[in-house]
């Protein structure tokens, strides 16, 4: 199979195509991909060379970024992702998840090639008891989620309009290596390594629930080689938990792991005005997957965070040069005024 990945130099899409080229050394995969601020190659060296894998750079909004590539399939990571950045501006967000989105649509209806469309439990909102399922209307909370619930619609209209052979995965909060440091984990281990604040947003005690990268990967690849033509899956980890209780994990972590005294990285716990619009908790039921596909999360959590802390550890050189460019000023616009409240 010749598979397009978009958006396969993030954190999830790199993951991803790793996974595929172990998993199946037989297909060539394509990576589409802009290189925006959490785009960055050095989270493929591994597979730098190798003759199953191309690297292309360019625009999911470009119609002509394609034309003279051949390929079986679509599975569709790229976006703006980040929650903060979409409250700040939503622009780029309306442009890459709706409209790209919509370019790559266009381009799997011409093609007559299946189509992956990677979504969020975020498009449902907040639920305060139970679980959302497939079914669950979509109520997005934040310019981010709108912007992909509005991508999740145009999927539903092209499979009943065009009838394209299209699927949408929706999963929870995904840790582990090369996740850009702008999201929780990442951003509590490298200020906890740094000794610098740790920002909590309101009263810590908003809910997630957190699913180790490879897990979400393999049930990608699972709904895209079984899935049905048409259907939606939630990909979960049933493993809710609140914020407060993450940042009190990886700092216990990173105690142990380094040799530490808990409590001063206790002391850079920071409670600061909340994010706007936060949602409370996100819960989404996982049972369509794992009964029709036979998927189940198998990442201990413990395990994944314990994973994940000696990762970042390990791997300074990746994250110091992210830090010391474009995201730190990122950083001061978004933190500084945070913490200062
Ligand atoms: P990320 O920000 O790390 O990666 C996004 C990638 O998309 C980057 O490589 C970026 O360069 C690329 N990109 C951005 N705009 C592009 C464009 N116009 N054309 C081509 N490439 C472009 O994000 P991530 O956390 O890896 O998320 C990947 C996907 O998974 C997103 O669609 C996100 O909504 C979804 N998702 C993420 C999570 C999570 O917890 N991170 C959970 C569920 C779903
Ligand atoms: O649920 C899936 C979604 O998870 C994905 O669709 C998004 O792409 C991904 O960014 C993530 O969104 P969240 O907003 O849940 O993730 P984030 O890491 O930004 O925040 C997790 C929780 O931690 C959230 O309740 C906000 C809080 N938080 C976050 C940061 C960055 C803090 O308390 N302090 C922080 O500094």
């Amino acid at each position: 199979m010749r598979l397009l990945v978009t958006g396969g130099a993030g954190f999830i899409g790199a993951n991803y195509i790793k996974h595929v080229l172990s998993a199946h050394p037989d297909y060539h995969v394509i990576n589409l991909d802009k290189l925006s601020y959490s785009g960055n190659l050095e989270n493929l060296k591994e597979i730098y060379g190798s003759p199953n894998y191309t690297f292309i750079r360019g625009d999911i909004c470009d119609r002509t970024a394609l034309d003279s590539v051949e390929f079986d399939a679509i599975v569709n990571f790229a976006a703006e992702s980040h929650v903060d950045r979409s409250i700040l501006d939503a622009s780029p967000f309306l442009q890459t998840n709706i409209m790209g989105t919509h370019n790559l649509l266009e381009t799997a209806r011409q093609r007559d090639c299946i189509f992956l469309h990677v979504s969020t439990d975020e498009v449902y909102g907040s639920i305060e008891k139970g679980s959302f399922n497939e079914s669950s209307p979509l109520m997005p909370n934040s310019p981010y989620a709108a912007s992909k619930a509005s991508s999740d619609m145009l999927v539903r209209a092209y499979v009943e309009t065009h009838k394209i052979k299209a699927m949408i995965t929706r999963c929870s909060n995904n840790y582990g290596p090369y996740q850009f440091p702008e999201k929780l984990i990442p951003l509590v281990i490298l200020n906890a390594l740094a000794g610098k604040s740790i920002p909590v947003y309101g009263d810590g005690m908003n809910v997630r629930d957190w699913i180790y990268v490879e897990d979400h990967c393999r049930a990608v690849d699972l709904v895209l080689h079984n899935g049905t033509a048409g259907e939606v899956y939630n990909i979960g980890s049933r493993n809710e938990r609140p914020n407060i209780e993450i940042i009190r994990l990886l700092l216990l972590n990173i105690a142990e792991q380094l040799n530490m005294k808990e409590d001063a990285l206790f002391k850079l716990i920071t409670y600061v005005k909340d994010r706007e619009g936060h949602d409370r908790r996100y819960s989404i039921d996982p049972a369509k997957i794992e009964k029709q596909l036979e998927w189940k999360h198998i990442t201990d959590f413990n395990e994944g965070i314990s994973k994940t802390v000696d990762w970042y550890i390990s791997n300074k050189q990746w994250w110091e040069r992210i830090i010391s460019g474009e995201y730190t000023q990122y950083y001061d616009a978004q933190y500084g005024e945070r913490l200062n409240k």
